[in-house]
């Protein structure tokens, strides 16, 4: 019984104390919880999380008042002999100028908030300072296509689901879709905008410090939909340039026999849709993996790209995101085991 009523006292106190974190540490809540739009980054979301607050609060206040206000309604003529015949609530008894001035002050509370909701979101529609960089995203069932823009052709290459972005600048984002409709949501850096087939959207944002951020689709685009997932890696511009630079080298040739004779096979069972720079690879249904090892996950951010995960993903990828399209390969104990050398070794 005393074990039972802790155990709710502890589920009771669980809101509180992530509430209380949220407000005393945004970083350690923003590490519980990556999706969270209670914190933001950036100088598109610092005005959005702003707005958030406050409407937040207006509304809890507003909740307060009329609660305070029915209980005194309710307590202070407890007792009172009343005539069935009357309504309380009336021209002759007075209270009808109660609800002209609750409706005057709820139609005012409202009306001052879509000002401040309008004036945020036309502020941020659109960057503060010109945009140096686009990148164009793409979305797939179920992965992101990210390719980085640049007047000189030789400096464009593509990547999958995970972007790096410089700080400290505003980063344009073109979006599309190659199949159903999808939308591109990274909620630390901004809101969601649609990736739509045979459309253009466009948005911005801009990470004012370095670090990780986890995105995800948000438009329910089939069965795959919650394993679409991607990360922003934010890195100050030197060490974004220097990523980049890598990004359009070739990984290096496979130096050992197994990750030899797994090229091989890779050439044979997987480059028919995916790409590796330098090498015969040049299939585009899939994502480029020309610097696989570069990347923290797989399969769209749901899985770590550890051994463990790749030999896992390439073994049975129906059964880490069913109905997704890439097959079965029906690869022998030997054949995954030298693909997986090859694949680790595309730094
Ligand atoms: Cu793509 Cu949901």
């Amino acid at each position: 019984m005393r074990r039972s009523s802790g155990k709710s006292r502890r589920r009771a106190a669980y809101p509180i104390a992530l509430l209380a974190a949220a407000l005393a540490c945004p970083a350690a809540a923003e590490a519980g919880a990556p999706l969270t739009y209670l914190t933001g980054q950036g100088a598109k979301n610092y005005p959005v999380v702003y707005l958030l607050w406050g409407l937040l609060a207006v509304s809890v206040l507003v909740v307060v008042i009329v609660s305070v206000l029915v209980l005194i309604g309710l307590f202070r003529h407890r007792g009172l002999p009343r005539d069935p015949r009357t309504v309380p609530l009336g021209r002759t008894s007075g209270g009808l100028k109660w609800v002209y001035i609750g409706t005057a002050i709820s139609a005012a509370t409202l009306f001052i908030s879509a000002l401040g909701t309008f004036y945020v979101l036309g502020a941020i529609a659109g960057p503060p300072s010109r945009q140096e960089l686009t990148i164009n995203v793409a979305g797939h069932q179920w992965w992101w296509e990210v390719t980085y823009d640049n007047p000189d052709d030789s400096r464009v290459f593509t990547t999958a689901n995970e972007i790096h972005i410089p700080t400290g600048q505003p980063i344009r984002f073109k979006l599309t879709s190659d199949d159903v409709i999808h939308s591109f949501w990274v909620p630390q850096l901004s809101g969601k905008t649609d990736t739509i087939p045979g459309q253009e959207n466009e948005t911005w944002f801009e990470a004012d410090k370095p670090g990780t951020y986890r995105g995800q689709c948000t438009e329910y685009c089939g069965l795959q939909h919650a394993h679409m997932g991607l990360l922003v890696i934010a890195q100050p511009p030197q060490a974004f340039k220097s990523w980049w630079d890598d990004q359009l080298k070739a990984p290096p040739a496979p130096s050992s026999a197994e990750a030899g004779a797994g090229q091989l096979q890779f050439m044979l069972h997987c480059a028919v849709c995916h790409s590796i720079r330098g090498t015969d690879a040049h299939g585009r249904f899939g994502p480029d993996l020309s610097h696989l090892m570069t990347r923290q996950t797989l399969a769209a951010a749901t899985l770590d790209n550890t051994p463990g995960g790749l030999s896992g993903w390439i073994a049975d990828p129906q059964h880490v995101k069913p109905g997704n399209l890439m097959p079965n390969l029906a690869l022998s104990g030997p054949q995954l085991a030298d693909i997986r050398q090859y694949l680790e070794t595309l730094h």
